[in-house]
């Protein structure tokens, strides 16, 4: 399996905090933003990771993760989106790196205590569809919501003004191969983007997503509201943690990184 941090995006929401860099690149407590997603897919194995980044400041990824050091990587990949088609649009550029493999990616600006090795395991031994992982919260309007019957997941509606459910689809997603024609067959939403919601769609309508429910906090970082959170919940706990391993994030990202030379 092969990773995919999607880091692209205006980052309006956080206006003018990114008119000079990139929304993924701004601090998160003491490090920058994209090294919290980049450290989740490390934590599962996945050492073969490509970056896709867009806007004005792509060149800034470059300096900063180079070939992947901080985390124990022997190199990174990078792609570049043009333009501002959504999640989906933005994963289609992944299409040439992931040649035949399936793929687990995550959203740059999501944030994780633990980590998704459970999620990636079932993933793993189920060997094609797709895999979500979800997350109770309190404001589910903001995200894509599942609706259940019998604990199964009916559909999912993004950003529902009347959420059928208090759970939240997060931003860390596991496909086989067959995403990239499933996104050839996406038509732009209301908002002119490619979403990923209705990716999860065609994989439910195949009776082929399985989901998890994610243990310890989650969050995205893409207002000031949820970066200031982001920062707050790393200060207090840390993120992206394995038992047994050191605490701290960047301590962290520094012994995963000696553990795996
Ligand atoms: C995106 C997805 C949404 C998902 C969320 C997780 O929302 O469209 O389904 O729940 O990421 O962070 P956006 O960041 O575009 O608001």
């Amino acid at each position: 399996m092969k990773g995919v941090v999607l880091a692209g995006g205006t980052g309006s929401r956080l206006y003018p905090l990114t008119r000079v860099t990139n929304k993924h690149l701004l601090p998160v407590y003491n490090q920058p933003m994209v090294f919290y997603p980049i450290q989740a897919l490390v934590n599962i194995g996945i050492h073969d990771i490509v970056i896709v980044t867009g806007g004005h400041s792509a060149g800034d990824f470059l300096r900063l993760l180079a070939n992947g050091k901080d985390f124990g990587l022997k190199g990174l990949n990078y792609g570049y989106q043009e333009g501002e088609g959504g999640i989906a649009d933005a994963l289609r550029i992944a299409e040439h790196f992931a040649q035949d493999d399936s793929i687990c990616v995550i959203l740059g600006d999501n944030i994780i205590e633990n980590n998704v090795c459970e999620a990636a395991d079932r993933f793993r031994a189920q060997g094609s569809g797709a895999h979500i992982v979800l997350k109770e919260v309190h404001d589910p309007e903001r995200f894509g919501c599942p609706e259940f019957a019998d604990g199964k997941i009916l559909r999912i509606e993004e950003k529902p003004r009347k959420p059928k459910s208090s759970y939240a689809v997060t931003g860390i997603y596991f496909y086989d191969n067959a995403v990239f024609k499933k996104i050839r067959q996406l038509k732009p939403s209301a908002r002119g983007e490619l979403e990923i919601t209705d990716i999860n769609n065609m994989y439910l309508k195949e009776e082929a997503l399985t989901h998890s429910i994610l243990q310890g906090w989650w969050t995205d970082a893409g207002t000031f509201e949820s970066l200031q959170k982001a920062s707050n919940l790393v200060a207090s706990t840390g993120a992206n943690k394995m038992e047994g391993a050191g605490s701290g994030a960047y301590g962290k990202a520094s012994v995963m990184a000696g553990a795996q030379e």
